[in-house]
């Protein structure tokens, strides 16, 4: 028996080695050359199997040690894949999207979660067919929707409602439970405590409800499997096996999409005061869509922007020096953040908005990206590259490039992205997206960089001229959880004490 699985096994790596081989990608003539660490036979596999962590470090690895090399990421498992580093060849992914495109390797892997597929199916209902995407998961006219429809949503006026009208409430309830935390002298977890506000801010602005403990759950735990489909080449075989609780979870999520389209196109929208969901309604007919394209927002925004936070007070409680010159900073302007008015756009707070950009540039809510080409092309460095062949880059390595941020690359260091000029006032630099792609950029780059960036901001100034925070297990090395964004694994837990 063992023979013949062995042999069976043997027979498909041939087979996928012989079969991609016309694809694979090359330069100068030769086949690209394949990433350091790969092994034998199973090249990138195992490495891909490991804790995410350990792939992001390694491929930062990489990178300090090759500069902005082009490899190849082999594994039998995978189309043929490369890795970009450089921010010239990112440039030129970014411009050509519809060349890079999502492409069927990320899709099939995303549409449980971001597509309309079996719910009704395991609700016991008719079976549905196949139609929705949300935006994240979606390309041509049903993209163009979702962005427009995004785009007006994410308004520079609506951005300044939510930040002078929705925050302040929830921002005064965090206060609270870390109030209760400090009197008592008991810790809390920060990461908890910026993922519940973040929800329920989401959840306001974006359906008009606040979400429940129950979907949050499930949310997560969809967002860990869907995940771990890019990480596991027999994904399928195992959650055929053991997928009973993702089967849950995703009905869970789809269920409160349904839910919330069904209120929202039931009520009359509010001339200037719309949901996302009231903005979506009025571009796209079908229901089915509107609710894939509404919950794809909660991995989009809540997670990634109570991630950048979370890593931002860990930055910041590792670097004593750089939380004293933010609060020297803020403190002459409390008031005014604590009306809940800060806006990153006002010059006396370019420091915070430094301090943010660096701790995402370090910690990245999205550290690893791919594209997967729809048509034969070179990139400027000279590789081609066949239709079908996945592009990716990790921007948590190339935030650890020295060719691109010089040699204390690794460092947290907000003065990096500051200006000063002969009277000591601070201007914020902003870096292009390719060597900052945090963000993503192009035609699909983020539509909520700049809300992200006004509540960070403003969630991060109260906490910081609020709170003093002890980090407990200080010493413990922090790593990134294995999600579709960037969780803390373990979370970020401190002892608060109020300032006086
Ligand atoms: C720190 C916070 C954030 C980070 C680091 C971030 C990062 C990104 C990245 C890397 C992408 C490209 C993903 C891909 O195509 O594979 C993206 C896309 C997107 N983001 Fe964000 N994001 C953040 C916050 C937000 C917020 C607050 C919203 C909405 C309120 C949002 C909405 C979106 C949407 C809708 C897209 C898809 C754009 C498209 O495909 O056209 N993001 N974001």
């Amino acid at each position: 028996m063992l023979t013949i699985i062995v042999l069976t096994f043997l027979a498909v790596l041939a087979w996928a080695i012989v079969r991609e081989h016309g694809k694979a990608p090359r330069k100068d003539g030769k086949r690209l050359s394949q990433a350091p660490g790969a092994l034998p036979f199973i090249g990138y596999t195992a490495r891909l199997l490991q804790p995410r962590y350990k792939l992001l470090d390694h491929l930062a690895h990489v990178q300090a040690e090759t500069g902005l090399k082009t490899f190849e990421i082999p594994s039998p498992f995978l189309p043929p894949t490369i890795l970009i580093s450089d921010p010239v060849c990112l440039e030129y992914v970014f411009r050509e999207h519809e060349i890079f495109a999502k492409g069927t390797f990320f899709r099939s892997r995303m549409y449980d979660l971001f597509g309309m597929s079996k719910v009704k199916a395991i609700s016991g209902a008719a079976k549905l067919e196949i139609k929705g995407n949300g935006i994240l998961n979606a390309s041509g006219s049903l993209w163009h929707s979702q962005r427009k429809a995004g785009v007006k949503f994410l308004s520079i006026a609506n951005v300044a409602r939510f930040s002078n009208e929705t925050l302040p409430p929830l921002i005064e309830d965090m206060h609270q439970q870390l109030g209760a935390a400090d009197s008592n002298g008991g810790t809390i977890d920060l990461q908890d405590i910026l993922l519940n506000l973040m929800s329920k801010f989401f959840g306001l602005v974006a359906y008009d409800t606040v979400p429940s403990a129950d979907l949050v759950r499930a949310f997560d735990e969809a967002s860990a499997w869907t995940d771990s489909r890019f990480m596991n080449p027999f994904w399928r075989l195992y959650e055929a096996l053991f997928g009973q609780s993702l089967r849950r979870a995703l009905q869970t999520v789809k269920e409160f999409g349904h839910k919330v389209v069904t209120k929202a196109s039931e009520k009359a929208s509010v001339p200037g005061r719309e949901t996302l969901l009231d903005l979506l309604l009025e571009r796209i007919p079908d229901k089915d869509t509107v609710a894939d394209a509404a919950t794809t927002y909660m991995s989009a925004g809540r997670d990634t922007t109570a991630q950048a936070m979370t890593w931002s007070l860990y930055e910041l409680s590792r670097s004593p020096e750089v939380l004293g010159a933010l609060l020297e900073n803020l403190q002459p302007h409390a008031t005014t953040t604590r009306s809940g008015t800060l806006r990153t756009t006002d010059s006396h707070l370019s420091y915070i908005k430094a301090a943010f950009a660096e701790a995402l540039r370090l910690n990245p809510s999205v550290p690893l990206i791919m594209r997967e080409t729809s048509q034969e092309c070179t990139l400027p460095d000279g590789t081609i590259l066949q239709p079908g062949t996945i592009v990716v880059w990790a921007p948590y390595a190339m935030a650890r490039s020295p060719a691109v941020w010089s040699k204390d690359a690794g460092d947290f260091k907000p003065e990096r992205w500051l200006s000063y000029d002969a009277s000591g006032h601070a201007t914020f630099m902003p870096r292009s997206a390719s060597e900052y792609p945090v963000f993503h950029g192009g035609p699909r780059i983020c539509i909520g960089k700049s809300m992200a960036e006004v509540v960070g901001c403003q969630v991060l100034a109260e906490l910081v001229l609020n709170w003093d925070f002890e980090v407990v297990d200080k010493e413990g090395r922090r790593h990134v959880g294995e999600s579709l964004t960037a969780p803390m694994a373990g979370g970020l837990v401190v002892r608060p004490r109020r300032r006086i």
